[in-house]
């Protein structure tokens, strides 16, 4: 399967959220809720995810005890969770509860289970900022030793630079799956993302996750935004 399109649903009201998941809903695509989602309208907001019937990726950067983890991911099972994540900075222990209890829950549900993905070093973490909480060696070094970690503990893949996809997939294979934010289209402002590839350039790197907001949820029409970001990754993935 070709690159998929993940749609970072970062609104602030729920009627609005609602709205960006009707104006794309005849699209192929998967949503994206994080934080600020969860926090502010999380069940609202997953019973509508769940009452249209669409998948999507529940960003909730999980990091705490192995038990309240796999507590945490149970409840967030259901169908149309197509992705779940967590923090590698958790622990092998930790990463293992959440995909046993990811397939658990799913088993239980009769569906099949989400992939559990680990986020490696947050791209907001400066290298300086590694050393001051004690990990030595660079993000990229950091981000690789965690990815194996994740891998072991049963992790479909890791959210990481389009740029880190090349040296990902040399490491760990193709089927350690990758899935990147920081995706911009040639004529979008770069927002406060720092390091971005446009789509034609992730899907040809072998990105098989892109992860877009702001191009889409701030265009003028969402759904044409949206149309054009596919048109360019299908062009992408019948060249490469
Ligand atoms: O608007 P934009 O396309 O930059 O949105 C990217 C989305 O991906 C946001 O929801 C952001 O929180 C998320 N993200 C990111 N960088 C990471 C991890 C997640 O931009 N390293």
């Amino acid at each position: 399967m070709g690159a998929q399109l993940i749609v970072a649903l970062d609104v602030p009201q729920l009627e609005e959220v609602r709205k960006l998941i009707d104006d794309l809903y005849e699209l192929d695509l998967i949503f994206k809720i994080g934080l600020e989602g969860l926090y502010s309208h999380g069940e609202a907001l997953l019973e509508y995810l769940q009452q249209r019937d669409v998948r999507y990726f529940v960003d909730a950067k999980l990091h705490d005890i192995p038990r309240t983890v796999a507590a945490g991911v149970a409840a967030l099972v259901r169908p149309g969770a197509h992705i779940i994540n967590v923090h590698a900075l958790g622990g092998s222990e930790m990463m293992r509860a959440a995909v046993e209890a990811a397939q658990n829950r799913a088993s239980e549900l009769g569906i099949s289970g989400p992939h559990i993905f680990a986020v490696t070093i947050l791209t907001s973490i400066a290298p300086e900022e590694l050393r001051e909480l004690g990990l030595q060696g660079g993000p990229g070094e950091n981000a690789i030793r965690l990815a194996a970690l994740a891998r072991d503990a049963g992790c479909s893949g890791v959210v990481c630079s389009a740029h880190e996809v090349r040296d990902l997939k040399a490491f760990f294979g193709a089927d350690f799956l990758t899935l990147c934010p920081g995706i911009r289209p040639s004529q979008s402002p770069h927002g406060d993302q720092k390091r971005v590839m446009t789509p034609s350039q992730a899907v040809a790197s072998g990105a098989d996750y892109l992860v877009v907001g702001r191009p889409i949820t701030r265009a003028q029409d969402s759904a044409e935004a949206t149309r054009a970001i596919l048109h360019e990754m299908q062009g992408a993935a019948t060249r490469s």
